[in-house]
């Protein structure tokens, strides 16, 4: 079988292409964007078996003797040596650890703050009166206040940490990941000290003394759970945020039903994770021995990459799954992932995403697109799936 090469392109509008390789089997032979090549997995039924397959491994350390020569340059620093880059029994270890903090009882007494957060920046936009471009407004900002808040991360930090995540994300070249990546990790060793001297009623305090049965994170481990903590806590859910509204502005008839009725907010939440997969291709895995799926073998050692977003789209799984639908019966998305990695943020985000949209639209009675949708461009990253802008026309 052919080896199909991804170009940026293909990322502006994927289906059709997901589609067509759905039909020829669940798993292809690809190149990515970035020149890496391996295996992509678009067929919901793999896809959910994939994700929770132990011959499939997460081990960052044991990747990289695979890795290609200047690729995947993010994966080659200490701090990708989190528990979402891991195996058990390590990561079971890590996992245990930071659980409980993540608990949907935990995260529901985080309710009152993210209501604040989400009404002062709701204040900013009406004040403003007229366009504003909803992602910088509110889709970042949001959700990256709530996980700083919560880890404990001042305010006047948070565009740099927004800065570092991007280089990271972006697949950055070699040069300007390293100055993010050594920066970074400078401030998280300063702000862990920080939190040794004066520990505050935050994650990150709790973490630097948390123990479980006697197991401490080590000054590494701590530095990259934070590390992790945030980017996974703002890099998705500004996603999230900004394709909910934009779907729904292009659906004004769901828009109208859930206008009509915020009880369907939770099931909108969950089909707004579907339709959207803020998550495109799930982290890279590689075989540790040879995987059949379908008509083809993975050979151990190449990579396997998970269409989150061609997964939540397959139509055997999801009836018209293009149509948005917010009464769809709830769950069964991939947009969490599956399996031990499932997302240990999951509550936050759903929680997040409630009330954000709920509030948005109690705020602004009419909400309509500034420009026309065929001018909205999406992030190439293929790790994320999300737009770059959101130009709205928001009044009262
Ligand atoms: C893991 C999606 C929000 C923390 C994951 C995975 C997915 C995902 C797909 C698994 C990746 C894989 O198996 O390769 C999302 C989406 C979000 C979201 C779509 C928002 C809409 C958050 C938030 C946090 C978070 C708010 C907050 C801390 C994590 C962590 C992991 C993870 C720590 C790794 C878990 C592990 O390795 O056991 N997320 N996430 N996520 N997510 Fe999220």
């Amino acid at each position: 079988m052919d080896e199909v090469e991804l170009d940026k392109a293909w990322i502006q509008n994927p289906w059709p292409r997901y589609e067509e390789m759905r039909k020829q089997g669940p798993a292809r032979r690809v190149v990515m964007p970035d020149g890496v090549p391996g295996w992509l997995i678009t067929d919901y039924a793999e896809a959910r078996s994939l994700l929770d397959d132990r011959r499939l491994s997460k081990d960052v350390r044991r990747a990289r003797q695979f890795f290609p020569p200047g690729k995947l340059n993010a994966y080659r620093t200490r701090l990708s040596e989190h528990m979402l880059n891991d195996d058990p029994p390590n990561h079971t270890r890590l996992r245990k650890l930071v659980n409980k903090a993540f608990t949907s009882r935990a995260v529901s007494r985080l309710r009152p703050q993210i209501e604040r957060i989400t009404d002062d920046l709701l204040d900013g936009i009406e004040a403003s009166d007229g366009e504003v471009e909803l992602i910088e407004a509110f889709a970042f900002p949001l959700p990256i206040a709530v996980i700083s808040e919560l880890l404990g991360v001042p305010h006047a930090d948070r565009d740099r940490i927004r800065d570092w995540s991007r280089a990271f994300i972006s697949g950055a070249p070699i040069e300007p990941l390293m100055v993010a990546v050594d920066e970074q990790t400078a401030y998280l060793h300063e702000l862990i000290a920080a939190k040794r001297v004066t520990p505050g009623e935050d994650l990150l305090s709790d973490l630097v003394h948390v123990t479980d049965d006697g197991d401490r994170l080590s000054e590494d481990e701590l530095v990259a759970m934070a590390f992790l903590l945030l980017i996974a806590g703002h890099e998705t859910t500004v996603n999230l945020l900004a394709t909910a509204v934009y779907s729904l502005l292009l659906n004004p008839k769901q828009e109208e039903l859930l206008r009509g009725d915020p009880s369907l907010l939770p099931g909108a939440v969950e089909e707004f994770l579907r339709t959207g997969s803020p998550i495109h291709l799930a982290t890279i895995r590689f075989a540790t021995e040879p995987v059949p799926v379908g008509d083809v073998e993975i050979p151990a050692g190449e990579f396997v990459m998970i269409s989150l977003l061609a997964a939540n789209a397959d139509e055997a799984r999801f009836e018209d799954p293009h149509e948005l639908d917010i009464t769809r019966p709830m769950g069964g998305h991939l947009a969490f992932g599956h399996g031990i990695h499932y997302c240990l943020g999951a509550p936050l985000a759903r929680l997040e995403g409630e009330i954000a949209i709920g509030r948005l639209l109690a705020r602004f009675p009419s909400l309509r697109l500034a420009v026309d949708p065929s001018e909205l461009r999406w992030r190439t990253s293929t790790l994320v799936h999300g737009l770059r802008q959101l130009p709205v026309i928001a009044s009262t």
